[in-house]
Parts: structure tokens; sequence; C-alpha cells
């Protein structure tokens, strides 16, 4: 068990460095969240101790506290963002759609993966499906209400879980699963016009290119839209 964690770790890191090797002095950065996310941390770090200059802008608070303190400059996000790396829970292969969320910052990550003119995605080889929904959807929602949310989602076809966990913007997070999906594009429309979502955790055409780290070391997938 320890020793498939440290080879996944191992695969992360990979997948995270390869995507670093895209950032260039100047660029404002997006930065992901998660265990994947803390993997490109540390590679932005050791490139700033090398020379490296950058603006950080974080999808969530923990990794603000993170690149703070691995010494990477941070700033709000105001504008474009040159380039945007983060993890996620599925990514499907042909398109490269993805859910993501399951670390609870999906708010902020789709804004950021919005704002960026490149979305990179780092992933270690298990994450790749030729389907989504194994991983539940993780559904931002506002707390108001939440109930009432739930139940309109799963009339929808969802079965909902609450987190016990409040997210960065004080929402609660419900994970959603719709077992094998064959039409994320569909569930995001539905999704969508629930009043009581804020976000939910499928990202339909954003990646750019997903850096998937494995045993053959790493293989970098483009969309085929
Ligand atoms: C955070 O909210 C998520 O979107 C993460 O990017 C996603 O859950 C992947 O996390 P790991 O890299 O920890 O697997």
């Amino acid at each position: 068990m320890a020793d498939e964690r440290d080879e996944r770790d191992q695969w992360k890191k990979l997948a995270a460095e390869s995507a670093v090797t895209q950032v260039e002095t100047g660029m404002i950065v997006g930065l992901g969240t998660g265990s994947t996310a803390e993997f490109v941390l540390l590679a932005l770090a050791r490139r700033i101790r090398e020379g490296l200059r950058i603006t950080g802008v974080p999808t969530s608070e923990h990794t603000a506290v993170r690149a703070r303190e691995l010494g990477i400059p941070l700033a709000e996000l105001t504008g474009p963002i040159d380039i945007g790396i983060d993890g996620a829970d599925e990514v499907e292969r042909n398109k490269l759609s993805l859910i993501k969320g399951h670390g609870g910052a999906l708010v902020r990550e789709k804004i950021v993966a919005q704002a960026s003119a490149r979305f990179l995605v780092v992933v270690d080889q298990t994450k790749i499906v030729s389907r989504l929904g194994a991983a539940p959807v993780p559904v931002e929602v506002v707390p108001f209400g939440w109930q009432a949310t739930a139940r309109r989602i799963q009339d929808l076809g969802g079965k909902p879980e609450r987190r016990d966990f409040v997210t960065d913007n004080g929402n609660y997070i419900l994970d959603c699963s719709f077992g094998s999906i064959e039409s994320p594009e569909t569930v995001t429309v539905v999704l969508d016009h629930i009043a009581g979502v804020v976000q939910h955790g499928l990202f339909i055409g954003m990646a750019s290119e997903v850096h998937v780290g494995g045993l053959s070391g790493v293989q970098v997938l483009l969309p085929n839209r």
C-alpha cells in the first residue's frame, strides 16, 4: 500500500515537473490545489531559487499558504493568466474532459482555469479513463436550502452526498455520483441550471494539455476536439 502510494507520488512529481518546464520568466501562473499541485509548487519554488521570476495566483487558501512558505510571489486574480497548472480526479482521454474538486477548491480552480490562456493538467496515469463517472462530481452549493438543491440534483439523476466540509467561499460540497457519464456536456447544462449550485467539478473543453506521469515516464495528451 505504502509502496503503491510512493509510486503514484513519483508519477505525480514527474507530471508536475514536466508541466513546470513550460513556465517562463514574467508569466502569471495559476496555482492549483491538491497533492499533485503540491509537486508543481515544489518544482516552481526550485526554479525560482534558480532565478525564474513569476507571479502565482493561488486557487485556495491552502495553496496560498504553501506558496508563501515556498517563496513563490503571489497576487490576486485581476486579469489574464498566462498558464494555469492544476491536478484532476479523472481525465477522459479523448476530449480531455475532467472531473475536479475532490480537494474542495473547484470554484476558484474553474475561475483560474477560465482566465488562463493555457491550462495544463497534471495527473498520474491512474486518473485517465475512457468515460468519466467512476468518481463522483463535486458540486459546490450555497448553504441556504442545500437540501432542496440536493433533492433537485437527485431528481435529475445524481446521488448527492454532503461532505463534512466548508469551502473557502463559505459553501458546502455535494459529491454527486452520476454513474458512468455518457455526456458530460449534458450533465454540465443540467447542473448549470440549478439555482443553488455555485459551480461543479466538470471541466469541459478547458484543458489545453494533460501531462500524465506513469510507468514509462511522462506522456502529454492533447484534446481531440
Ligand atoms: C482540488 O479541488 C482538486 O480539483 C484537485 O486538483 C484534484 O482533486 C486532484 O487532487 P490530487 O492531485 O490530490 O489527486
